[in-house]
């Protein structure tokens, strides 16, 4: 089997995909007539989320009935590390139809569609298309990451004190102990800035192209980050765990930084 070949041609299927799919969303998003509570008032789904979905999951359905499919709607949230294990080894598409609804609902324009690709449950494809922006990031394995069909790579800063970083949270989930309060502690004064941008697909992205120097957040699910860590990887960053060892979608902790900032990011977090 000539992977390379059915690589490139799974990039260009989930490029297609994901700008199909932002169109749908881009007609739609100044009339959203559904928001549903999931667990609660700071997790939500709109019809429009579903309706992205739905006709990712017809047409991927369609042109590759031999992959299985990941997605956020689909699936659902409690068990998703599960049904990621449970979907066995082969292809799979883990998607994200809407990543940022919650800027989706408040018309900031901030949100992606987000299409990772695996194999053997190895990330081999990553594809982020903002609608708004009409700005897409894709890569695929060995062969580089792009935005708009220019090659990006990360940041250049080499010290904490020129990082800007990036995190999420989901505010209903909070808790007064919450690791990210402490984290957040030790980052103040070490790194430049941090920003809460609400999507975390688009935070990977940007760290790939070096508009942030990192991006940390626990309890990330395979549709937020399966694109993503891609795209950063091949832009020449890292994305690890807690414990610096290479992130893997069953891991609850994800780290990705330039490479060069991350012992030292890493260590802060972790402190
Ligand atoms: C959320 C966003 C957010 C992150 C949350 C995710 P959704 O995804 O990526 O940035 O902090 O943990 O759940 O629900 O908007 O697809
Ligand atoms: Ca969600
Ligand atoms: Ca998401
Ligand atoms: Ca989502």
């Amino acid at each position: 089997m000539n992977f390379e070949k059915e690589e490139s041609s799974l990039l260009e299927a989930a490029i297609r995909y994901a700008k199909d799919a932002g169109q749908l969303i881009r007609e739609r998003m100044n009339g959203i007539q559904v928001i549903e509570m999931k667990k609660n008032r700071s997790d939500l789904v709109t019809e429009v989320d579903r309706y992205s979905e739905e006709f990712l999951r017809r047409i991927i359905h369609r042109e590759y009935p031999e992959h299985w499919i990941l997605s956020e709607e689909d699936n659902g949230q409690a068990d998703s590390f599960q049904a990621f294990v449970e979907k066995g080894p082969g292809c799979g598409w883990i998607i994200d139809p809407i990543d940022g609804t919650t800027n989706f609902i408040h018309g900031i324009p901030h949100f992606a569609v987000s299409i990772g690709i695996v194999r053997e449950w190895a990330p081999i494809v990553g594809v982020v298309y903002n609608p708004v922006t009409d700005e897409l990031f894709y890569a695929r394995k060995n062969a580089g990451a792009f935005r708009n069909g220019e090659k990006i790579t990360v940041s250049a800063a080499d010290c904490m004190e020129d990082a800007l970083l990036a995190t999420g949270f989901q505010a209903l989930e909070w808790k007064p102990d919450t690791r990210l309060l402490k984290q957040m502690n030790a980052l103040t004064g070490t790194c430049r800035s941090f920003r809460l941008l609400g999507a975390a697909s688009l935070d990977l992205c940007w760290t790939a192209s070096g508009q942030l120097t990192g991006f940390w957040h626990d309890g990330l699910h395979p549709w937020d980050a399966a694109a993503g860590i891609v795209i950063v990887r091949e832009a020449g960053g890292k994305v690890t765990n807690r414990d610096g060892a290479p992130y893997s979608l069953r891991d609850n902790t994800l780290v990705a930084s330039n490479s060069r900032i991350h012992e030292e990011f890493l260590a802060v977090i972790t402190r």
